[in-house]
């Protein structure tokens, strides 16, 4: 049984100190006039993040799981919880006036000290206590935060570029050329593991548990994400005019918004252009189209094809010839910047197939990185699923029917949160995720 002594404290020290240096860094990129801005409607303003962060952190841990005093009563509640509401009325509670940002790190830097004094010397590990047991409360809190870096990262980008101070040192964009000949991987009959068991990983999120394992037929799959180049031929070939190749959702949402092309998409004088975090770019063609699941799958149809469900996705990326399944595409080594394009290695995407070291072993590349790779699996519990005692909502308030499923990683995913198990999910029509995808026929 694992208990406080066999926790690494300098490790989860150390990590929780690099998720608060990392998040410093992203809420000073935004200029102050936009820091109570909502760059996107049904999320709260930037500065709630500000504040959710750290009250999060000692609500899980030192008020939740060690039964100890918070800081400020108050602002643990302002700032307790962020939402994916149904509509925009239902954002914020009529909140208007949030305190300063000079209040909120005032209120950071006190839950910093009070989270960092819990990791490094309290009872954080007590089995009898089901919200700290194993670890639990400090695990939830130490991915928590790289969870938001993400969302506050595509939620920056779409911030006007005159509301955010760009980095000193920018390396520049890898654009590419033109993107791979297109080709296919056969992936025969075969099983695979999704999930995992309690005790297998020192830390899930609860929707992770327990594994199950399904037996997948024989599929082809794409070998690379499909490109900018990919589905500019879906746009000129007038997919968004042609209601057969939605379904009901997407469709009404395509009509509702007027959408003729993926939101990082921008049409300057006839030229297609590229919203990146820094600089609108041409088009580059050979990176990965970051599309909703409505587009993705409108293209998908369009193709004679499909989205890989869930457990395609498992057994393209993790499956092998042998029947072993690896921890990650490339083999069981580590998570590092040659395997993929992850851990914000940079803002915006790199061309498809910049990886071969991260490829799977059916040559199936860039599964892991470079964006979220939509399925056609809806989010829903495994069975035996239990909400996790040290945030019981995390999952069970989006088994509605209305998410799907993404698997894999995107530029702005932590290195920590790259494991074979991680679920990812949104509602079909939320265009903001840095989410690309891939399509499968039958062999
Ligand atoms: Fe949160």
């Amino acid at each position: 049984m694992p208990t406080a002594l066999d926790l690494d404290r300098e490790a989860l020290v150390s990590w929780y100190s690099r998720n608060r240096r990392r998040s410093e860094t992203i809420f000073d990129s935004v200029r102050p006039e936009a820091y109570e801005s909502r760059p996107i409607p049904l999320r709260n303003p930037i500065c709630f993040y500000e504040g959710h962060l750290p009250a999060f952190s000692v609500n899980t841990l030192v008020k939740r799981g060690l039964g100890e005093g918070g800081v400020d009563a108050e602002l643990e509640t302002l700032f307790e919880r962020g939402i994916d509401p149904e509509d925009e009325e239902a954002v914020g509670g009529g909140q208007s006036a949030w305190p300063s940002r000079i209040a909120i790190r005032s209120y950071a830097a006190a839950a910093d000290r009070k989270v960092l004094a819990a990791l490094a010397g309290a009872d954080i590990a007590a089995e009898e206590n089901p919200v700290l047991a194993g670890g639990l409360a400090a695990y939830t809190v130490l991915e928590h935060e790289p969870m938001h870096q993400e969302t506050l990262a595509y939620m920056l980008h779409r911030l006007r570029y005159d509301q955010k101070i760009r980095p000193a040192a920018l390396a520049a964009a890898r654009i590419g050329g033109e993107p791979p000949v297109r080709a296919s991987a056969h992936v025969p009959a075969g099983h695979a593991t999704l999930g995992a068991d309690p005790g297998e990983i020192p830390f899930g999120w609860d929707n992770e548990f327990p594994s199950q394992r399904v037996e997948v037929g024989a599929f082809d799959i794409d070998v690379d994400s499909v490109t900018n180049r990919d589905f500019l031929e879906f746009v000129d070939a007038g997919g968004y005019e042609d209601e057969t190749l939605w379904d009901e959702e997407g469709w009404e949402w395509r009509a509702a918004r007027e959408v003729r092309h993926p939101l990082f998409w921008e049409l300057h004088r006839g030229v297609w252009m590229w919203r990146g975090m820094w600089d609108l770019l041409p088009l580059p063609m050979a990176w990965p189209a970051y599309t909703s699941h409505a587009e993705a799958a409108a293209f998908a149809r369009w193709r004679g094809r499909r989205l890989p469900t869930e457990a395609q996705f498992h057994r393209a990326a993790y499956g092998t010839p042998e029947g072993v399944e690896r921890a990650q595409p490339w083999g069981d080594a580590p998570p590092d910047a040659t395997r993929g394009h992850f851990d914000f290695a940079a803002a915006d995407p790199v061309p498809v197939g910049s990886f071969p070291r991260g490829s799977s072993a059916w040559g199936v590349r860039d599964l892991v990185g470079n964006g979220w790779e939509w399925t056609s699996t809806v989010f829903a519990p495994f069975p035996g699923f239990e909400p996790m005692p040290s945030y019981p909502q995390y999952s069970a308030d989006f088994f509605d029917g209305n998410h799907w499923v993404l698997k894999g990683a995107s530029p702005a995913t932590a290195k920590e949160l790259v494991r074979r198990s991680l679920r990812n999910w949104f509602r079909g029509n939320y265009p903001y995720v840095y989410a690309k995808f891939r399509t499968v026929g039958s062999p």
